[in-house]
């Protein structure tokens, strides 16, 4: 092998080395913990939300099929919002809480649940806020009272 192919040859194991053990960055959906945050976060909501004194009057009434049907939109919406490989294929946000006069308050309540869920089920507590930081633009679909106060709709 002349010298100048063996440099080749080096230089192309060199490269296709970088490539392999880089990968490019780690994605949020990875960092966050994957789909065993986003499983952990859907139980934990339902479990969470129950628990609430405020939110869980909005979900009065429902069944343990409602419950279940809750439980896998939440895991497939932030699996999504995370980046990851899921569907969320429900109604968009918007047109899920139409009508339900949802407050600002309730809002930050709902996110701080799940704020302190993924804190707890992320392996990067850095990811976990990058991930939290996506649901703010959400207000503006969810919430139709800025700075109301409560009157909970339930199915009751
Ligand atoms: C970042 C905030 C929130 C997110 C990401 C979120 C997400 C969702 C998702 C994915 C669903 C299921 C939709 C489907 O069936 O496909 C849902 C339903 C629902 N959400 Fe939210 N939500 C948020 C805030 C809130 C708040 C603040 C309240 C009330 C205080 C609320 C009350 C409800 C209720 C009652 C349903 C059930 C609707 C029904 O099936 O009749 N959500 N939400």
């Amino acid at each position: 092998m002349t010298s100048l192919r063996a440099i080749r040859l080096w230089t192309c194991l060199f490269v296709a080395a970088l490539l392999a053990g880089c990968g490019g960055p780690a994605s949020l959906y990875d960092r966050v913990g994957g789909f065993e945050t986003m499983v952990h976060l859907g139980d934990s909501l339902i479990v969470d939300i129950g628990r609430d004194p405020v939110l869980r009057e909005r979900f009065r009434g429902f069944s343990w099929r409602d419950i279940q049907r809750q439980r896998s939109a939440n895991v497939a919406f932030v699996c999504a919002i995370a980046g990851g490989p899921c569907r969320y294929d429900g109604p968009d946000m918007a047109e899920v809480h139409r009508g339900m006069d949802i407050t600002d308050a309730e809002f930050d309540r709902m996110i701080a649940l799940f704020a302190a869920a993924a804190r707890r089920a992320s392996p990067d507590p850095v990811a976990a806020d990058e991930f939290i930081a996506r649901f703010a633009p959400l207000r503006a679909a969810i919430v139709a009272r800025p700075g109301g106060q409560t009157t909970a709709r339930t199915r009751d």
